[in-house]
């Protein structure tokens, strides 16, 4: 979720690197024998996971928290993923550039309250009016009327009464078997089914980054604008202090203090189905290469090809995996992108409902506590992946082109403080493959071979939703997978 409120640089695109083809087994080269390695280097868990962000966590300390030896294996130096929070230099207070808004639900409370932390409501339509800026020119839209909210709250009505036909989606992707069309139908379309037009700004809003909007298949905006989402809105969460790293901080502690956790830390090969019946994966840590055996494995990385290169992935995974497609989205913090406390938010007049066209800006905001700098977000459609330097590049011109055509003078250029590049983000299946399975096929991986999945691409791009769906679907599973010791193919 994000924070309310160019001729794009279309040469800077660079596709998605190529579906892979099917790997052979990554493990030849390296060995997995236990006796290779001395008792220092072995480590016996119930439950490896791969990735420590938001769901990882939240899986680590729901499965530690039953009883169970849990190790969190992350390639970064710290905990929280796309949680991110930068400290303004001048200042030393925190700037959450990630993972900000909760819904106001006991399951958020008390995930924070298992680390003595609290959440505090955030008024997310609160502040001054955006200025509205065509970033494919730079120009300033004057006079752009303010949105109509009578309207859009009729148009939310119509929404929710179309989303209260398919409850079970409030808890995953369990679609109806056929899957029905309205569900696939471009969202463009089902717009015009059910008069949404006034609902489409507030949805492309409050999604974080979802592209192409109107084009990609309704079930994934039912996915993000569930009827929870719906109703928090006017209430959201947020770390008391301003801080959302802070959870995880004090998650790093209490994992570190039982030898539960490896950061910067790098999957070398896997046996997810060995002899004795337990899973086998090298590691590479900071304390050198280790051999860890678990009785399962739960990942929660975003599960491309790419990221799964050194996981031993069969055919029907790879197949499945291979589907999916994500969109770029990137963050960053600038010095000098806009005046003092002056929100810009992209707008395209020409375009259906003024959605402005990607690669661009979403939003830049002002960010609270330095009037020199700015959160701004930036975006592709699905499938369109920039370099670092290529996003930097256009993200750095747009607003040079916005300062330009609008004589805005600052102390100087824009320039970045931090850039954090989240990309291939939101990973969805096409409306074909939904429509043949695909979630459903997805969703019959778990268990098998040892492994469970999670993490936003198994749910949605949204934390509390994750979490829920950790506790009610996953953890149960992997509880289950546990108590039975079966190894399954
Ligand atoms: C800018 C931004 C703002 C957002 N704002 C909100 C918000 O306000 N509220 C909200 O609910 N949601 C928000 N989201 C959505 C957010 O993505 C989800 O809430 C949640 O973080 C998803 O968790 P995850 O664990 O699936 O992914 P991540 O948090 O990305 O975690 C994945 C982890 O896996 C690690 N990893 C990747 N590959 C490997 C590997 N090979 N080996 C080991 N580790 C690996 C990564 O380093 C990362 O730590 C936002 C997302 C972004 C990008
Ligand atoms: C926010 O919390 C993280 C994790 O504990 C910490 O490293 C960071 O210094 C904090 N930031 C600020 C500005 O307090
Ligand atoms: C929370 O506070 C209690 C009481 O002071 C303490 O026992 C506990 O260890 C703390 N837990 C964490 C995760 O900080
Ligand atoms: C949030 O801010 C808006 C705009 O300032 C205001 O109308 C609304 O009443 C506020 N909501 C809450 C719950 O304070
Ligand atoms: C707002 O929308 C309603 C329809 O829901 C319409 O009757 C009304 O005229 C609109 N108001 C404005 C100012 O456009
Ligand atoms: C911008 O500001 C600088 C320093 O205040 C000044 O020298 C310069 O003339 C200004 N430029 C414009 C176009 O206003």
């Amino acid at each position: 979720m994000r924070f309310i409120h160019t001729p794009a640089v279309l040469a800077g695109l660079t596709a998605l690197p190529q579906a892979l083809s099917f790997p052979g087994p990554p493990h030849i080269g390296f060995n997995l024998d236990a006796a290779q390695y001395g008792q220092d280097n072995i480590v016996s868990v119930d439950v490896a996971i791969i990735g420590g962000g938001s769901v990882g966590t939240y899986s680590a300390f729901q499965l530690k928290d039953a009883g169970k030896k849990v190790l969190v294996i992350e390639k970064k130096g710290r905990l929280g993923g796309h949680t991110e929070t930068f400290t303004d230099p001048e200042t030393g207070s925190p700037i959450d550039i990630g993972v900000k808004l909760y819904y106001n639900d006991p399951i958020v409370y008390n995930y924070y309250k298992r680390f003595n932390l609290t959440t505090s409501n955030i008024n997310i339509s609160g502040g001054p009016a955006p200025q509205y800026i065509d970033f494919r020119t730079g120009k300033d839209l004057q006079g752009v009327p303010p949105s109509n909210s009578s309207a859009l709250a009729a148009a939310l009505g119509r929404y929710s009464a179309v989303l209260a036909k398919y409850p079970q989606l409030e808890r995953g992707f369990f679609l109806p078997d056929p899957v029905p069309e309205e569900l696939t139908m471009p969202f463009g379309q089902f717009v015009e089914k059910y008069d949404l037009g006034a609902l489409v700004q507030f949805f492309f809003n409050i999604a974080g980054a979802f592209g192409d909007i109107l084009e990609l298949p309704t079930v994934q905006q039912f996915r993000a604008q569930s009827l929870e989402l719906l109703a928090t809105v006017q209430d959201f969460q947020t770390s008391s202090v301003m801080n959302n790293s802070l959870l995880y901080g004090r998650a790093e502690a209490e994992l570190s203090a039982s030898k539960s956790l490896f950061l910067n830390s790098n999957v070398l090969c896997t046996e997810r189905v060995s002899k004795s019946g337990s899973v086998k994966l090298l590691v590479d840590t900071p304390q050198g290469r280790k051999l860890v055996v678990a009785k399962k494995l739960l990942i929660t990385i975003p599960p491309t090809p790419a990221a799964l290169k050194n996981f031993d992935i069969n055919k029907e995974e790879f197949d499945i995996f291979s589907q999916l497609k994500g969109v770029g989205y990137y963050t960053s913090v600038i010095r000098n992108a806009a005046p003092p406390n002056v929100q810009l938010q992209n707008l395209a007049l020409t375009e259906p409902y003024a959605l402005p066209p990607m690669p661009g800006f979403y939003t830049c905001n002002p960010s609270g506590v330095n009037p020199a700098l700015h959160v701004c977000y930036y975006g592709t459609k699905l499938d369109q992946i920039l370099s670092d330097d290529d996003a930097r590049a256009a993200i750095i011109a747009s607003l040079k082109q916005y300062q330009a055509a609008n004589g805005v003078n600052l102390t100087g250029p824009p320039e970045f403080e931090v850039f954090s590049n989240h990309s291939p983000y939101y990973l969805m299946a096409s409306a074909e493959a939904t429509k043949e399975g695909f979630y459903k096929d997805m969703y019959a991986l778990q268990g098998k071979r040892n492994t469970f999945w999670n993490g936003a691409t198994w749910r949605t791009q949204d934390s509390t939703a994750c979490w829920k769906f950790t506790k009610d679907v996953v953890v149960p599973q992997v509880l289950a997978g546990l108590g039975a010791g079966d190894v399954g193919v």
